[in-house]
Order: structure tokens, then sequence, then C-alpha cells
């Protein structure tokens, strides 16, 4: 059983979702040159009918200038001229690092994803952005090209270290708590199926849901230039801790759990915040899908300083900052939001700390 999702973009595309879709890709894309890493290749590729596959180092190790070029280059040794298409097989950093070579590639190639974590299925896969690292910060360089189609195969969740499926509820929290109050009640019901080792159908209704709801913010704005902005609710904190801690160590829907939480107290604290019951709900939430709360259970639990001030330093260069000031999504409500928000000094430091 595949759900499909229509994508209604400028160049407008399906999310395919369900046990099935590995094999519709491989009738589909039978021609892609199939993109992924080592882990993933042997559990997943043969499924594509894929022998020789591109390979790229595991997670955040692969979204930097040093395998971009390599993979550009292999893509000209390979012949690929511009009727050629890539598939990207695996989590989100190979979705961002294959989906901006294919955007580079001879001015620009197809790319069809193919997600394998819950957090690439349920969001990094779809919405076109696509990126790699520089030592300053997280997803500095990178392009916006929208996927060709895009197949979340359900089952290759099985195969997923539990940490990595916990950081896809990280985000599926975010898309959650943006979306408004529907998806919220389906997020707490469900909680207990879908943790890891979950349901396969909980699963895929809950990844169908993200998809249709980060679908709707895309399609009103592809280039993140307005609302698109809102699908950032925890991500200044996030993207600051990836960066404090080195890029790989804690995972990118973890950091998002307690960047949310950052933005939920910041909000309490600016008096941004009209539901008053929203940190208390939030945290049982997290609790249940077992997500971390705070900074500190992050530096007990990944061993990372994560000093205050190098977190500070990282905010200032983060790219949705502007004069020299990080911008913060604060949440208001279920489903409201308040966009570009900037933080006094002092209020930084007590969340930091
Ligand atoms: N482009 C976007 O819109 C967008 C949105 C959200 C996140 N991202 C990016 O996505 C990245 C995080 O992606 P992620 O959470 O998918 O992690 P990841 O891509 O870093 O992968 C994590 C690990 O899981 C392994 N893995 C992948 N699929 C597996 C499977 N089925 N079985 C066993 N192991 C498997 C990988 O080999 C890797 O070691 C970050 O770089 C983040 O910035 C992009």
């Amino acid at each position: 059983m595949l759900e499909t999702i229509e994508i209604a973009t400028q160049a407008p595309y399906r999310v395919h979702v369900g046990p099935e879709a590995l094999a519709l890709a491989a009738q589909e894309q039978a021609l892609a040159l199939v993109v992924c890493d080592a882990r993933v290749a042997p559990l997943w590729a043969a499924e594509l009918g894929c022998s020789d596959a591109l390979l790229l180092p595991e997670g955040e190790e692969a979204k930097t200038f040093a395998v971009l070029e390599r993979v550009l280059e292999e893509l000209a040794e390979r012949g690929l001229d511009r009727s050629s298409s890539l598939l990207a097989l695996g989590g989100g950093a190979t979705g961002d690092l294959c989906g901006l070579a294919a955007s580079l590639y001879m001015r620009g190639i197809a790319c069809a994803q193919c997600p394998t974590t819950l957090l690439a299925q349920l969001d990094a896969s779809v919405g076109g952005k696509t990126a790699v690292n520089l030592s300053s910060g997280k997803n500095l360089v990178g392009s916006f090209q929208q996927p060709t189609a895009v197949y979340a195969d359900t089952r290759t969740l099985a195969t997923l270290d539990p940490e990595q499926h916990r950081s896809g509820l990280g985000e599926a929290l975010k898309t959650a708590l943006i979306s408004g109050e529907p998806l919220l009640v389906r997020l707490e019901q469900s909680a207990a199926s879908i943790l890891p080792g979950g349901d396969v159908d909980a699963l895929g209704c809950l990844v169908a849901d993200c998809v249709r709801a980060k679908g709707a913010v895309v399609v009103g704005d592809e280039r993140d230039c307005g609302d698109r902005m809102v699908l950032n609710l925890g991500h200044t904190f996030a993207h600051a801790i990836e960066h404090g801690a080195g890029f790989g160590l804690v995972p990118h829907g973890i950091a998002v759990a307690v960047g949310i939480f950052m933005s939920i107290e910041a909000s309490r604290m600016l008096g941004c915040l009209k539901d008053a019951s929203l940190p208390e709900r939030v945290a049982s939430l997290a609790s249940r899908l077992e997500l971390p709360h705070d900074l500190n259970e992050l530096r007990h639990s990944y061993g990372a300083a994560l000093e205050p001030s190098a977190l500070k330093q990282a905010m200032l260069r983060d790219k949705k900052g502007r004069d020299r000031s990080p911008r913060f999504v604060l949440p208001v409500e279920p489903g409201a939001v308040e966009l570009d928000a900037e933080l006094p000094d002092s209020l930084l430091e007590l969340l930091l700390g």
C-alpha cells in the first residue's frame, strides 16, 4: 500500500509513502545513478536493483566541499550528461549533498530522493533545500532545487539506530507544533506506536501527515523568503548546538527538540506565548517521544561542553540572522508562531547557561 502526496511547487512532484516505495523507485528511476553511504548501501541499495552506487561518507561527513567536489568529478568521470539523473538513497545528509551536486552538475540535472531515515522521510527529502556545511556554520552553502519524486519506504526504518529514529521524532514535534491542533493531537495519540521499533503503519501515517504539512508550507514560499521560515522553529538554537558540539555528534532532530524548548521558554519570557499550557504539554509529549528537554541533558548525554559563548558565536553566523543579530521563530500557540524575533542578550544568556 502506497500513499501518494502531490507537492504543487512550480515543478510539481509526488511523494510516495509506504512499504512498496523502493520497488516503485526501482521501476521509475531505473536509469538514475544511486548515491548513498556505506552503511545504507548493503542494507537497501539492492532493492533499487543497484550494484554500482556512488558512495558517500556517513552522516554530516558527507556535507563538505571536499565530498561535493569528489562527487561532481565522479559524475563527470562516469559520463553523466544533462539528461542523467541522480537518486539519493539515505538520510538527510545524503539527500542534501546529492541534491546540491545535482543542482550544480552541468547547471542542474534531475534528482529524486529515497529517504531512509525517519527525519529524511518526514522532513528533509521534501522542499528542495540542499546544502553543505562550512567550518563557520551549518548549511551555509546550498541551493533550492525540488526533487523530481520522493520514495519514502517505511520498511527502511526497521534498520535505523534508535537515536536516529528519535531524531526524526524531534522534527515531527516541530511540524506538529507549527501545523496546529489536529496534527499535534494525532502525534500525542500515536506517541506510543511511533517510537523506535514501532508500528510501520503508524509511522507511515506520521510521515504522510508531516509531508502534507511541510508541503503546504513549501508550496507557498519555495525559496524561504517569508512563511516558510516557520519551518525554522527551534533551528537557530539547533544549528548552534550541532556546530558547538562538532557536526555529527548531536543528531539534527535531537538538537531541534532542545531548540523547541528554548524557543518556547523565550516566547514565555517575552510574553509572546498565548497558550500558557503549551510548555507543560510539549514537555509531556517530548518525554513520551523519548526526546531531551534542555541543554544540560545534551551536555550530559553527548559529553559535549556546549559552552554558552561558543553557542552564541555560532548563532551570530546563522544564515537566518540579519544585521549581525540571530533571529528566532517563537511559538505562540499550536499553529501560530512569531517569525524573525530578536532576543535580548540577557535572555539569550539565560537560555544558554
Ligand atoms: N534539506 C532539508 O530541508 C533538511 C531538513 C531537515 C534536515 N536536513 C538535514 O538532514 C541531516 C540529518 O539527516 P538524518 O537525520 O536523516 O541523518 P543522517 O543523514 O546524518 O543519517 C544518520 C545516520 O543514519 C544512517 N542511516 C540512514 N538510513 C538508515 C537506515 N535505513 N538504516 C540504518 N542506518 C541508516 C546513515 O548511514 C547515517 O549514519 C542534517 O544534515 C540536516 O541539516 C535537511
